[in-house]
């Protein structure tokens, strides 16, 4: 699939489906968000960007769990509507900023927050230093980024299901390993880089979704599925080939397919 902006065809239109539907994720749910909010250590008042907002879960919570300002950027439009909804339902609009771009060109000053966070973004991001680099670029000195990112646990020769992730939900380039991810931040100049990777598992990403959206949302969400599917020809198409690709899953996938955290901090000294 041929790349454009920061995106590829394939994954624009795994975008427009997620936002129609009303409800994005990463690996790990809530408690990989609570995790990056400790390792990030972002607290009540900062001014933290989630790149990749998406329908604007994660902005949501931080604003009402931890008391901070959050800026949301995502370069699908509709998502960016879903999240000023969800903002304006919870009670925190006025916490919260969402604006469109690039994770490759973000549409900030240097040094403008005190924490970055990203979670299940740069995946889809043919450049992903570039990405990384624009992440370090908008954090102030002594603040950190944080990436959570589908991850490589043990290499594997299944390439039918890599190479359906890519045609499908439009990943772009390999399936990273933990030092790779790592790598990346490192070579964005942050300092004390951490990573943890983490096997998925699927009861306990289950309870995360339902933390992280309420039953309402959920049910919600599986609520428009038939409208889709009848009204919608790109929806329903999209449908018949996330459901054709479950063939290449099997119980192996997850012992190579899992996710990471990923966290560094902007030197003091950076200018
Ligand atoms: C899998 S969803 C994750 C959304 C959200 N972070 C979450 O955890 O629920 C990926 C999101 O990244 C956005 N995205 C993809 N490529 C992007 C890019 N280059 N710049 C900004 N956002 C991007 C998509 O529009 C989508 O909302």
């Amino acid at each position: 699939m041929e790349e454009k902006r920061g995106i590829s065809a394939a994954g624009e239109q795994y975008f427009r489906f997620l936002a129609e539907m009303g409800v994005t994720k990463h690996f790990g749910s809530y408690n990989v968000t609570r995790e990056l909010i400790e390792r990030c250590q972002i607290g009540a008042g900062q001014a933290v960007l989630d790149v990749g907002c998406g329908v604007g879960a994660t902005p949501s919570l931080m604003a009402q769990e931890i008391g901070c300002r959050v800026t949301g950027v995502d370069i699908t439009p509709p998502m960016l509507a879903r999240a000023r909804e969800r903002a304006g339902r919870v009670g925190v609009a006025r916490q919260i900023d969402l604006c469109a771009g690039d994770a490759c060109a973000l549409p900030f000053a240097d040094h403008r927050f005190d924490a970055v966070i990203c979670e299940s973004v740069v995946v889809f991001v043919a450049d992903k230093q570039r990405a990384v680099d624009e992440f370090a670029r908008v954090t102030r000195p002594g603040g950190y980024v944080g990436l959570t990112e589908v991850t490589l646990l043990q290499p594997t020769d299944d390439t039918e299901f890599l190479a359906y992730m890519n045609r499908v939900a439009g990943c772009q380039g390999e399936m990273l390993s933990k030092e790779a991810w790592a790598a990346h931040l490192a070579r964005a100049g942050l300092a004390d880089v951490t990573a943890r990777a983490y096997r998925l598992d699927m009861r306990e990403e289950a309870k995360g979704r339902l933390r992280r959206y309420s039953l309402r949302d959920v049910l919600a969400a599986l609520a428009r599925l038939p409208r889709m599917w009848l009204r919608d020809p790109e929806a329903k198409a999209f449908l018949q080939q996330t459901a054709g690709g479950t063939k290449h899953l099997c119980t192996e996938t997850f012992d190579y397919m899992g996710y990471g955290v990923y966290v560094g901090r902007v030197g003091e000294d950076s200018s």
